[in-house]
């Protein structure tokens, strides 16, 4: 796992590398897109790059991790719509090669079936990016998920649902009790993952993630059974990493022909 402490707009700038690298090697690279906060820089900066013809995502495809369950079909809070509005707005992607699992299917169990179906045809997540909850999930796998999880029902934490009540007008009562949520054995799958995280209220979520034991309670920490990790975090949600001096002397004297 490669941890780099900078500012969030050089870890968009980075992110965002990574894609176009992806992109570069191949046209059609499948990417594992989040909602949140977290990764709208990096959604920025693909756009600046579409606009400026330095980059095409024309024949790309993508994946959403997770969505609330119960929320009506083009809720402008519902992930499929977030997603749409922050990420396909600003690329060229085509729209219809970007799915997010059916919070609203009549079957849930089988929209989520059907959703692995899906990512396992596309022939899996070339670059999946991440942010982190507070309490230590990524898509929606909660504390107390199973590390070897797929795509299923979940139910969110109250810490999670306090956290998202901004979505929500800050009305705490309006925020889904359920999602669908990728598991961690399904993000485990993507070929690179690339894991943003910014500000102290992901200080400790992020060092279990990189130095705790691994364990369902910080749902996180099964990337450190993954090989190819990379951490992109600012120095708020570096502060309790206990060698974050280390991490910062491996990146300032990183080899120049080993990318992230
Ligand atoms: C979103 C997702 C979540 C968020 C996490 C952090 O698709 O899967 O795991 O990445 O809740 O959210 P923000 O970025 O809003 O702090």
């Amino acid at each position: 796992m490669e941890v780099v402490i900078t500012t969030a707009g050089r870890a968009a700038q980075l992110a965002a590398d990574v894609i176009a690298r992806a992109i570069t090697r191949n046209a059609r690279a499948v990417l594992g897109v989040a909602t949140g906060s977290t990764p709208l820089g990096v959604y920025t900066e693909l756009g600046r790059r579409v606009s400026a013809g330095e980059l095409s995502l024309r024949e790309a495809r993508a994946f959403a991790l997770d969505e609330y369950v119960g929320l009506p079909a083009g809720d402008p809070r519902s992930y499929r719509q977030v997603i749409a509005d922050e990420f396909v707005a600003q690329v060229d992607i085509e729209p219809d090669a970007v799915l997010a699992p059916d919070g609203a299917a009549h079957d849930l169990v089988a929209a989520c079936a059907d959703y692995e179906r899906r990512i396992a045809e596309a022939g899996g997540v070339d670059v999946q990016l991440l942010g982190i909850g507070s309490d230590g999930h990524i898509a929606f796998n909660e504390p107390g998920s199973s590390l070897a999880s797929r795509t299923r029902v979940k139910t969110l934490t109250d810490q999670t649902r306090r956290d998202n009540a901004r979505f929500f007008d800050d009305d705490l009562a309006a925020v889904p009790w359920h999602c669908v949520t990728q598991g961690l054995g399904t993000i485990m799958e993507a070929r690179h993952i690339v894991l943003l995280a910014f500000g102290e209220a992901k200080a400790e979520a992020l060092h279990q993630l990189v130095e705790g034991a691994v364990s369902a309670r910080w749902p996180a920490t099964v990337l450190q059974h993954h090989p190819h990790v990379t951490v992109l975090c600012d120095e708020a949600a570096a502060s309790r990493l206990e060698l974050a001096d280390y991490y910062r002397e491996t990146f300032a004297n990183k080899p120049v022909w080993q990318s992230l």
